[in-house]
């Protein structure tokens, strides 16, 4: 799969472990920063080009990470065609997928450890969206604007 992924300053450490971890499992990721946590950054600077390329298409999903993941999620959602789901555990991740056809996963780095992140990430790539009734759910959440 071809992956967007970017963070904040709290993310910048998980994000460069999930790095070589889905390079290693074949994954094509490009790194939209932030490149250091050195400097405090602005979470929605990131958001928006991770989810601008799963929008437009150039991406087949992203992921997010700041320090809670509340943020970058929320975020990412502002992009039209975008639907980023906040993950602490596997179950959630298989089933953003599953039911909300989730293209964005979003990590909070200051909640979840990289072992627990790598199980999330790979439950999140594991399936696909099942249509279906959940179709119809999803295509009332992008019917949804400025309500
Ligand atoms: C940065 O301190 C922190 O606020 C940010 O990473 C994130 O947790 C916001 O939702």
């Amino acid at each position: 799969m071809r992956i967007n992924i970017g963070s904040d300053h709290a993310g910048y450490s998980l994000k460069e472990e999930l790095k070589p971890y889905l390079r290693d499992l074949g994954h094509e990721v490009v790194d939209q920063g932030t490149h250091t946590a050195e400097v405090s950054v602005d979470y929605p600077d990131f958001a928006l080009p991770v989810a601008r390329g799963v929008a437009d298409g150039q991406f087949d999903c992203g992921i997010v990470i700041c320090g809670t993941g509340i943020g970058i999620s929320i975020a990412a959602n502002k992009v039209r065609g975008v639907r980023a789901a906040l993950c602490t555990n596997a179950y959630m991740a298989r089933m953003s997928r599953l039911h909300n056809d989730a293209n964005v996963l979003a990590l909070g780095a200051r909640v979840i450890g990289g072992g627990l992140a790598r199980d999330i990430v790979d439950a999140f790539l594991a399936v696909a969206f099942e249509g279906g009734r959940h179709q119809g759910r999803v295509d009332k959440i992008s019917a949804i604007r400025d309500a």
